[in-house]
């Protein structure tokens, strides 16, 4: 293992080794990627929007038997059973709860109470001053570069604006591969980086070996953003599927809407009334029609079909831009120490010593 070791105020906050985290993607960040991440050295979150909960806390358990080094746990603060979630989390002592949407104060400070670090997901620097002042632990901020649902400002952007407006600990995400980046977003302000797309292609990734030949063959150019999935900006790979999409009428995209929220509501073990009640809960507050609301449902699914059951013909494939500077499958333990290893040749080139 390497000893480089750079402390930041996410090392302190989180006890992991190094200022780097793989974030939960659906699908993708299970318990395998976890605990190998968390072994490596990184903050590995585990991702539960695509879990029931009692897939969950197996999971979790999993992890626990695969390794003695903190993680987290990625959920949807919307979700009707985010208490239930949250209970899991409290109660086998997981050390972090990452949210991809701005959880609440009541969330927030239940949390904290029962010891557990709580690092929301932002997108925009108004998000981070409204749960840094409703407790949150720190950020993680994702530039407009970085895959899966993603923003339009890029992180050299929004990075330095998040972190001169609050005073909790920024992490970095969107375009994050290297050690040159972790000392750039170090430069920036933050405390550690965040990866997604660079986590998926490792060798601990369980994402099939097809899928993962796709991204790796991706150039910059082949990355693209979309809204027709479930009708939110989406970061992913661009196929004859996402041409398609782009193409297809309101009647259709409906149609296949209905369809994967049937599948999901299976898959997730939730009964009809609990996806009403979570669909009410995503409407509450923001200009969303029962329509769109249905259409995010299509997002787990046809993420599903890549990641999982490795049609790329039928899938879609979250990535972002950096994909297309990715062409190996190093392990986590690999990835880590590479990085760690150029962010200290990094620091003394510039340095000078
Ligand atoms: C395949 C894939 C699935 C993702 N799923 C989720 C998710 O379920 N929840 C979430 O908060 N973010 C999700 N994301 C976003 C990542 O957590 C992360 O913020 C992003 O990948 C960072 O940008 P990068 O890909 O440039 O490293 C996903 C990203 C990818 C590539």
């Amino acid at each position: 293992m390497n000893d480089v070791l750079i402390r930041t105020p996410l090392t302190e906050l989180t006890g992991v080794r190094h200022p780097i985290v793989q974030t939960g993607m659906g699908w993708v960040a299970g318990p395998r990627l976890v605990s190998a991440a968390a072994d490596a050295g990184a903050l590995g979150i585990l991702a539960s929007a695509t879990m029931s909960a009692d897939r969950l806390r197996s999971a979790v358990r999993e992890v626990k038997s695969r390794t003695d080094a903190p993680f987290g746990v990625n959920l949807r603060a919307d979700a009707g059973d985010a208490a239930e979630r949250v209970r899991i989390i409290v109660d086998e002592g997981v050390k972090v709860a990452s949210f991809a949407l701005a959880p609440s104060r009541e969330l927030i400070a239940r949390l904290k109470d029962a010891g557990v670090v709580v690092i929301p997901s932002v997108g925009a620097r108004r998000h981070a001053e409204k749960v840094a002042a409703w407790g949150a632990d720190a950020v993680v901020v994702q530039g407009g570069e970085g895959g899966g649902h993603t923003g339009s400002v890029a992180t050299s952007v929004l990075l330095p604006q998040v972190a001169d407006a609050v005073d909790i600990p920024v992490i970095a995400a969107g375009g994050f591969r290297d050690g040159r980046g972790l000392v750039a977003a170090l430069a920036f302000g933050a405390a550690g980086i965040a990866m997604g797309t660079r986590f998926l292609l490792t060798s601990d990734s369980p994402v099939p070996d097809a899928v993962k030949a796709r991204y790796l063959a991706a150039a910059v150019q082949d990355v693209t953003v979309t809204t027709k999935v479930d009708g939110l900006p989406h970061r992913m790979l661009r196929t004859e599927l996402v041409d398609a999409l782009e193409r297809s009428g309101r009647a259709a995209s409906l149609l296949r809407a209905v369809r994967h929220a049937a599948a999901f509501r299976r898959e997730s073990g939730m009964s009809w009334a609990r996806m009403l009640r979570d669909g009410r809960t995503m409407k509450h507050g923001k200009e969303l029609s029962w329509s769109q609301v249905l259409l995010a449902a299509n997002t787990p699914m046809l993420l599903k079909a890549s990641m999982v059951e490795g049609r790329t013909d039928l899938g879609v494939m979250a990535a972002g831009q950096v994909a297309g500077l990715i062409d190996d499958l190093p392990s986590c333990a690999e990835l880590v120490d590479r990085v760690m290893a150029e962010a200290h040749a990094t620091l003394h080139a510039l340095s000078g010593t």
